[in-house]
């Protein structure tokens, strides 16, 4: 039987995800990263249903307790299939296919154990076809999100081949000669799933015309001239670009709150009065490239020793994916790059790293305020929003060094100072450049950048995506 939903959205992630409390009592907390940003946006009313996974115990205890988001429902999907296809085969091939993070001499490996968490990884798509065929009304509208859930829209157009399906990809999207190290059938399995859909939707538009490049290599589909579209065994699939936003409106209003203004002070007290501020603020992720970005900074220091106890670099890294070895091995490496740095050149009134890995998310609004640069250098990244979000809410300006493989280059190139991101020297320059950017240039870059950062906030991002969907006939 049909369910009633009009609208629905796949996740991985939900709004919120639950711990238990040492009182027995459930905690939710809001989710981080791009997906729940522009997700937000959906309506909790009874013609809309988000469909998540349940991520950890807490949340499978919260399914046990009936307890969730009103408008959402989260799949308790059994722990072991859930490790393989979150931990196994979406963060640790397809993220690392689109970001290209493999060292390729020793890694992938594919063998027998990855044809099974691939099965797992089946199940798991699986039970969210199965949810959304459920829920979903005659002809309703279903967005599907992200490399968890590629497969979704073909197994969902199986099952009901009434609904509108749209796949939006929050990743980059690996050009064809780096996506083709995956099985063959595991490759077309990917494309195949995405295409299920009637629209597939990207960040940007170097990310859709890589997607579009693997259709055409790898199975030989037909992309149009416009490269608005693909057509594969007789049906067609459009290709879309929203380029998700800044929330100017909820940032300034999260931004002027008394407990932002405490950690403001808090942290010019640390750094020291006057000072340079150099801020970053990341999941702990391969893909952000951290560490090179101390490096960077540690350049600068050698090279332009004037800048040594006039500059503090900020670094926030908040712990992410840590059931996975190589994030607690690259977090480590984070630490001791950054311990490094200080025992090198600190002095008993200047720590030249400051870094915070516990997730405080008004002590990170502090610090957009207070940047002089964001240092924002990610290896490949879907969007960053991070780039977009400082300008929106720093006091006195912000200089962003910005790497060119980040989605948000091509809305911010032009203002930003722009890095290869592998160029250590390069970007110890670029800091370099924007520490001594002048203040008028500095303020209007930091308008422009505020400006187009917001040009599609997160309840239009949804919105277009959604009626792009349902006018596609
Ligand atoms: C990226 C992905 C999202 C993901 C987020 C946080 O932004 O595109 O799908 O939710 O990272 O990662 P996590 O593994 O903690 O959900």
């Amino acid at each position: 039987m049909d369910g009633a939903a009009r609208v629905l959205v796949a996740s991985n992630r939900g709004p919120v995800s639950y711990s238990v409390g040492e009182d027995g009592e459930l905690r939710g907390k809001r989710g981080g990263g791009g997906v729940v940003s522009g997700l937000s946006a959906i309506e909790a009313d009874s013609s809309s249903l988000w469909v998540c996974a349940a991520l950890g115990e807490g949340d499978r205890e919260a399914v046990r307790r009936g307890v969730g988001e009103p408008g959402s429902r989260m799949l308790a999907i059994a722990p072991d299939v859930f490790h393989a296809a979150y931990n196994d085969i979406a963060n640790s091939v397809l993220w690392f296919v689109h970001h290209m993070l493999y060292q390729t001499p020793l890694e992938p490996v594919f063998d027998a154990g990855f044809r099974d968490r691939w099965a797992a990884y089946e199940t798991y798509n699986a039970a969210f076809a199965d949810a959304l065929a459920e829920e979903a009304a005659p002809g309703a509208a279903v967005l599907v999100q992200d490399y968890h859930l590629v497969l979704v829209p073909a197994l969902l157009r199986e099952r009901r081949p009434d609904l509108k399906i749209g796949h939006f990809s929050h990743t980059p999207w690996a050009p064809p000669d780096y996506f083709r190290l995956l099985p063959d059938d595991t490759a077309v399995a990917v494309l195949e799933g995405i295409l299920g859909a009637d629209r597939a939707a990207f960040l940007t538009r170097r990310w859709a015309d890589s997607f579009a490049a693997c259709c055409a290599d790898l199975l030989g589909a037909e992309v149009s001239a416009d490269r608005r579209s693909v057509t594969h065994r007789g049906r067609t699939t459009r290709l879309g670009v929203h380029g998700l936003g800044a929330d100017a409106d909820f940032l300034r209003e999260r931004a002027g709150r008394d407990d932002v203004v405490e950690r403001m002070a808090a942290l010019r007290a640390e750094a020291g009065p006057g000072r340079k501020l150099v801020v970053r603020v990341d999941r702990t992720e391969l893909s952000k490239n951290i560490v090179r970005g101390l490096l960077a900074y540690r350049r600068l220091l050698v090279e332009r020793p004037g800048w040594r106890s006039r500059v503090v670099h900020v670094a926030f890294a908040y712990p992410s994916r840590q059931d996975l070895a190589v994030y607690r091995d690259y977090t480590a490496e984070v630490s001791r790059v950054a311990d490094e740095i200080n025992a090198e050149f600190g002095t008993p009134d200047w720590q030249p790293v400051l870094l915070k890995v516990d997730d405080d998310f008004a002590r990170s609004l502090a610090a957009y305020r207070l940047a002089d640069v964001a240092l924002v250098n990610p290896i490949r990244d879907g969007m960053n929003l991070v780039a977009k979000e400082m300008p929106v809410v720093s006091d006195n300006g912000v200089a962003l060094v910005l790497s060119r493989e980040a989605g948000a280059y091509a809305e911010l190139g032009e203002d930003a100072i722009v890095v290869n991101p592998y160029d250590v020297e390069a970007t110890a320059e670029a800091l370099n450049e924007a520490l001594t950017l002048p203040d008028a240039e500095r303020a209007d870059r930091t308008k422009r950048l505020a400006a187009a950062a917001t040009a599609l906030p997160p309840t239009r991002w949804f919105v277009d995506q959604l009626t792009a969907l349902e006018e596609q006939a």
